[in-house]
């Protein structure tokens, strides 16, 4: 892909799934990649990995919900490779006793918040001020296809998945002027380490019924979309809500 050869960035929650994925990706069209986690030997492994396929990559430990936390993996990147071209917030969970509007309790609801909203605007504060110094960026944030598909067994991520939406709208309509863009890539069900954990198998058939694929997803299926959108084959994409589902849902 082109533009991403000597460029720098970080992944939020890049420890395993589709941030790894997206990370090695990056890594393998010559960007340098600092990986956060808050398993912290997770990213140091997935850093390392790409270390002896001959890329550049530094794993840290790191909480999405903490501000100095996620600005130290900024600071690390330009300490380390000199620049910060793109940000992909990718990190997510706390869907335990998220269940339905009436039983949810509202520690669950500001829980789910905290991880998977507004730990996204930490992100943004963080990385677009150096995007914005250098003369722009590129921001990510990952979605899900549970932010549109009205179910009845889950709230507050969808909730939160939207508010992603909106955010990252914001990010591209506040400053793209400055070439800081902005989109959002919206996974379908893709097999990954947290999917097989959580994703009864019923569900996985029943998501697969659902595609128009003869197959679900895997995490180099939405690596590489993040990888196009964070490069720079997609300098005139911004705004985007992207998804990436096998056609599990058709949307214009
Ligand atoms: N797998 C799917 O089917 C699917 C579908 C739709 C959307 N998504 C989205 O894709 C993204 C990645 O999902 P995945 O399937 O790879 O799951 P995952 O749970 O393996 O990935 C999330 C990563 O974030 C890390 N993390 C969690 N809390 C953190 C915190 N407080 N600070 C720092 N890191 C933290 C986890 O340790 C993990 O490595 C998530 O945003 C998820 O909502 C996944």
């Amino acid at each position: 892909m082109r533009g991403l050869s000597g460029k720098a960035g970080v992944i939020a929650g890049g420890g395993r799934g589709i941030g790894a994925a997206t990370a090695t990706r990056l890594a393998e069209e010559g960007a340098a990649v600092v990986i956060g986690d808050i398993e912290g030997e997770w990213a140091e492994a997935t850093a390392a990995r790409i270390r002896d396929a001959g890329g550049r990559a530094i794993g840290l430990g790191f909480n999405i919900c903490d501000p100095a936390s996620v600005g130290e993996l900024v600071q690390t990147c330009l300490e380390s490779f000199g620049r910060l071209d793109y940000f992909h917030a990718n990190a997510a969970g706390g869907t335990q006793g998220d269940i339905d509007a009436l039983t949810i309790d509202l520690d669950t609801f500001d829980r789910s918040i905290a991880l998977n909203l507004r730990s996204y605007l930490i992100c943004t504060q963080a990385a677009v001020p150096a995007m914005l110094e250098r003369g722009g960026g590129a921001m990510l944030y990952t979605s899900s296809g549970a932010a549109y598909g009205g179910a009845p067994w889950q709230v507050a991520y969808p909730v939160a998945k939207n508010g992603v939406h909106a955010l990252m709208r914001h990010v591209a309509a506040r400053y793209g002027k400055q070439s800081v863009r902005a989109n959002v890539v919206c996974p379908g069900l893709v097999l990954t380490e947290a999917a097989m954990e959580h994703l009864n198998e019923d569900y996985r058939e029943a998501g697969l019924k659902r595609a128009a694929s003869p197959r679900l997803g895997e995490a180099k299926d939405i690596a590489a979309m993040a990888t196009f959108l964070m490069s720079d084959d997609a300098e005139w994409i911004t705004g985007q809500v992207i998804s990436v589902n096998g056609g599990m849902a058709m949307r214009d």
